[in-house]
């Protein structure tokens, strides 16, 4: 094959490809995923579905005609011959008004076929609409160096302020959820691609989105703007619940942690034993991912092999090796506020900031190894290790991590 003929049958192969790719993008149905935007389930992702392929379609007409009269020109016109390719170029035009009045014409109708949905979508995506503001749930969202903490404005507990949780947003399905955006820290951006694009938290700005999940349902969110070392592993999950279960989960949030009644002796007590954990190991099973949300109803109810002297034990060993100092467990002895809130933590599905699932395994995991985990986390750098030196600071035996995880998965 000669060099111009196998340039001829890259471009085609390449051609074919770029069509071949540009397929899913019209249908949007072979572009699945956890975090896929062509998978809208509510309508503030729908309306930024319904913009983005608006300005495909526009640019995708643009697209072939502009191809179509390139490729037209450059055969009508390409040399055919030896005397061909040797002939003076064919006398040169310097412009026909027509031609040049209508192109700006067809330009400037694109772009406001592009520009009323924008603006229409910009408007509607800002803020609950009017005649639907009476039905508002408010949620505000607080972005750490890496996690998410949820503080819910409307169910307030006695001498204790607003209810608190972290990295999992229950919210009711089918009502619009006005999401305030705050940062303890750096820029984070609150990110749940199935429900609604992303908007930035800003240090000393009160930003907000809002978004709607139409049927209750298990979403996966990102941080989407890097903020350090951890960034890509700074996740969250929504769960949209009816009307009445998400009643029901209030009420249980606002309780005080749950405490275990000690029955058995600490030295029968059967410990769960990890080690060897990989780097980058997969946070996930393919059973969870089946089925999340079912998952997640699970996760409401106490485990099934509790062993109440072995949670008590953790319980102590919170305090004693200064946990309490980071995490608040409501009714416990946990008061810090600079970590996330443990009260409810064991009807979680997710751990390490939505990055493993709430399992004993991983739960051990994370407690052993948080810095293979997530890197930098504060966790490690000034809990486990000094600050300043690096040097070990604290130091957990695999009987301390075992009971600290039979406790937090108490708590449910
Ligand atoms: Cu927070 Cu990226």
């Amino acid at each position: 094959m000669s060099s111009s003929a196998s340039f001829r049958h890259s471009i085609r192969r390449g051609l074919s490809a770029l069509f071949a790719a540009s397929i899913p993008l019209y249908t949007g149905g072979w572009i699945g995923g956890h975090q896929s935007t062509f998978d809208a389930k509510g309508p503030v992702a729908a309306s930024q579905l319904d913009l983005f392929y608006v300005t495909l379609w526009v640019t995708g007409i643009i697209f072939v005609l502009v191809a179509a009269v390139l490729a037209y020109a450059t055969l009508k016109f390409k040399a055919r011959n030896e005397a061909d390719e040797h002939a003076e170029p064919p006398p040169q035009g310097h412009g026909n008004p027509l031609v040049e009045l209508g192109l700006i014409g067809a330009s400037v109708v694109a772009l406001v076929f592009i520009a009323v949905p924008t603006l229409e979508a910009i408007w509607y995506t800002y803020d609950v609409p009017d005649d639907r503001r009476d039905q508002t749930y408010e949620v505000t969202a607080v972005g750490y160096q890496w996690w998410f903490k949820f503080e819910y404005p409307n169910e307030q507990i006695d001498g204790a302020g607003p209810l608190v949780t972290a990295n999992e947003l229950v919210i009711p399905a089918g009502r619009p959820v006005r999401v305030n955006l705050r940062t303890i820290d750096v820029i984070h951006s609150f990110w749940v691609p199935k429900l609604a694009g992303k908007v930035d938290m800003i240090p000393n700005r009160g930003n907000h989105l809002w978004l709607q999940a139409d049927e209750p349902g298990y979403f996966w969110g990102q941080c989407a703007e890097f903020c350090g070392q951890s960034h890509a592993v700074m996740r969250f999950r929504v769960i949209a619940l009816n009307e009445a279960d998400f009643a029901a989960w209030t009420a249980n949030q606002k309780k005080d942690a749950r405490a275990v009644e000690t029955t058995a002796s600490a030295d029968a007590a059967p410990r769960a034993q990890f080690a060897g954990f990989r780097v980058n190991e997969a946070g996930w099973s393919p059973e969870f991912d089946a089925n999340p949300l079912d998952n997640w109803v699970q996760k409401q109810f106490p485990e099934k092999s509790e062993n109440p002297a072995l949670i008590a034990e953790g319980r102590r060993l919170f305090v004693e090796k200064a946990c309490a100092g980071c995490h608040n467990i409501r009714g416990h002895e946990g008061v810090g506020i600079t970590g996330p809130d443990l009260t409810h933590m064991g009807s979680r599905t997710t751990i390490a900031a939505g990055l493993l699932e709430n399992t004993t395994r991983n739960l051990y995991r994370w407690i052993s190894e948080p810095h293979h985990v997530k890197p930098g986390n504060k966790m490690w750098v000034g809990g486990y290790t000094d600050r300043e030196t690096g040097n070990r600071i604290l130091e957990l035996t695999s009987e301390d991590v075992s009971a600290l995880v039979a406790y937090l998965e108490s708590l449910k």
